[in-house]
């Protein structure tokens, strides 16, 4: 099914290549499959670059077609593989990138992925390729996007092992610290905090007070609280040594429990898989319109294409109120 190819071998039709670089999240395969049937539906051609940017910097294109994406939507993980390029960093590869892209005669790069693979997409397209991006991140930290792609799934997954957590804290009566991704932020530890009752939530952008913490538990715990759950972002520094000093001032036993990586993982929900198709037809949209470096969204449930210049050097502003409410209905 799928066909390596080489130099100049795609016709005279728009050609377009698909590239998942970066961590990936559930429901690329899906907007893989939607880019490509999408693409083929309005007459274009469409090409996979395997592994990521290193894959791209090693010309490793396969063609694809309709069949190619079968039976791939309900897959976590991306068909195209991927691979955390440190060579694209730099200008000379951005360079090589660009070159083989228009060597292979590629109107259009759509780039599956995070933030930093839609700022090196940004920098090839300075050397006059046109590219797009479609944001997917479980951590929904992209500038321009109310949500990500597998955002949703991987908080339905903390969201599970959350409430399995809570069953055996309460029988013990312990604290949980729970460390959830987001290099960065604490989008996903405030959304997971507040859908999973937790007392406390603990996100880099906002710095908190360890003696306040376990002052706070411990007035929880005379008012016959029993189980505390604190959802804790990677990002916050380390989950291990803040239980050890918690538990040293609070007096009371804690544990910590690591997601890890099944949060990368698994089945896309539903709305992922449909958000994955909507931006995915935009994203064709744009290419044949040929309205090109501009990164599809969504905003208040509106489908958005913005130029991605826009992002550069933008974060998503954290919503302040969902702390806010975490802590009031936590108590
Ligand atoms: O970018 C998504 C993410 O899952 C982050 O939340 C996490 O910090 C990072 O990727 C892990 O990256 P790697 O796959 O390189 O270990």
């Amino acid at each position: 099914m799928y066909t390596k190819i080489k130099n100049k071998t795609l016709g005279t039709k728009k050609s377009i290549a698909i590239i998942t670089p970066g961590g990936d999240a559930p429901g690329m395969n899906a907007a893989i499959r939607a880019v490509v049937r999408s693409a083929l539906d309005r007459n274009m051609e469409i090409c996979g670059i395997m592994r990521g940017y290193d894959g791209l910097l090693e010309k490793d294109f396969i063609r694809l077609y309709a069949r190619s994406v079968s039976g791939i939507l309900h897959h976590g993980g991306t068909i195209l593989k991927s691979s955390r390029s440190s060579e694209i960093r730099n200008e000379e590869a951005i360079k090589r990138a660009a070159y083989i892209l228009k060597e292979k005669d590629i109107h259009a790069l759509i780039v599956i992925g995070g933030d930093g693979s839609i700022h090196a997409a940004h920098r090839i397209s300075r050397y006059g390729v046109g590219v797009v991006g479609v944001p997917a991140s479980i951590d929904n930290d992209i500038y321009g996007t109310d949500e990500t792609i597998g955002y949703d799934t991987t908080l339905d997954t903390v969201v599970d092992a959350v409430d399995k957590i809570r069953d055996t804290a309460s029988s013990f009566d312990r604290i949980f610290v729970v460390e959830v991704m987001g290099r960065s932020h604490g989008y996903l530890a405030l959304d997971a905090a507040l859908a999973c009752g937790a007392e406390f939530v603990v996100i880099p952008e906002i710095k908190i007070s360890l003696h306040r913490l376990a002052a706070e538990i411990k007035k929880e715990r005379s008012r016959a609280k029993t189980s505390v759950i604190i959802i804790f972002a990677e990002g916050a520094g380390s989950s291990a040594e803040f239980a050890t000093r918690l538990s040293k001032l609070s007096g009371y036993e804690t544990r910590v429990s690591t997601l890890g990586y099944i949060q990368r993982g698994g089945a896309p929900t539903g709305r992922t898989r449909i958000l994955a198709a909507r931006f995915a037809e935009r994203a064709i949209e744009l290419v044949r319109t040929n309205r090109l470096n501009r990164l599809v969204g969504i905003k208040n449930g509106q489908i958005t294409d913005i130029p991605i210049s826009d992002i550069i050097n933008r974060t998503k502003p954290i919503d302040l109120k969902l702390y806010k409410l975490i802590e009031r209905l936590g108590r």
